[in-house]
């Protein structure tokens, strides 16, 4: 069908976002073909997208003599999938290559768990909380060759309560992050933006 919209999720871990995206699409019924790619074999992401039915290619990166092997095949599997509306990252822990940023410049978005530029890379919630913020948030970026560096598309704010643990600030942190990925993916797809996102 042309007016369906093709969107790769890269994710290497838990797959919490890419889930949150494919039952809002379905809930709402958006006319996106998903594809997930995965550099982990045993990420929870790939049992996620088997029970949701979701087209999966997983790259394992042990698999390749380096990085620059690891990178061209992730990048002929990207072009092989073409045309791409959207590539969404989600838990993606590697930095992409600049051939692939290049490739589908404009197209690529990241999702952070802080107020970007604040705490860019890894750790960040841990970071912000042991700082003593008394907020950080959730960014939605568009991706270029930096460290979660692009331009921002869209915040929250999250704040951290006196009373909060690391578990419970990140508990709150994923829970605005499923509500914020799916609406600003629908809205960069150009579909009707959801009321209860
Ligand atoms: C999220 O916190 C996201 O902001 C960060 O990686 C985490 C992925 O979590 N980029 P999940 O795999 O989607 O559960």
């Amino acid at each position: 069908m042309s007016s369906s919209k093709r969107l790769v999720v890269l994710a290497s871990g838990s797959g919490s976002n890419f889930e949150a995206l494919v039952q809002r699409a379905r809930q709402e019924h958006w006319p996106v073909h998903f594809t997930l790619i995965c550099d982990r074999p045993k990420a929870k992401v790939i049992r996620r997208a088997n029970r949701l039915g979701i087209p999966t290619v997983v790259l394992p990166t042990r698999h390749y003599a380096d990085r620059n092997h690891y990178n061209r095949d992730l990048l002929r599997t990207l072009q092989s999938l073409e045309p791409v509306d959207l590539v969404v990252l989600a838990g993606y822990m590697k930095i992409l290559p600049p051939s692939v940023v290049q490739a589908f410049q404009g197209r690529i978005v990241n999702i952070h768990p802080s107020l970007l530029p604040a705490y860019p890379g890894l750790d960040a919630i841990r970071r912000a909380f042991e700082a003593g913020e008394p907020w950080t948030g959730v960014t939605v970026h568009w991706v270029d060759e930096g460290v979660d560096t692009g331009p921002v598309i869209a915040q929250v704010e999250v704040p951290i309560l006196p009373t909060d643990t690391l578990e419970t600030l990140e508990a709150r942190i994923h829970e605005a992050e499923h509500a914020l990925y799916p609406s600003v993916v629908a809205s960069l797809l150009g579909l009707k933006p959801s009321t209860d996102g």
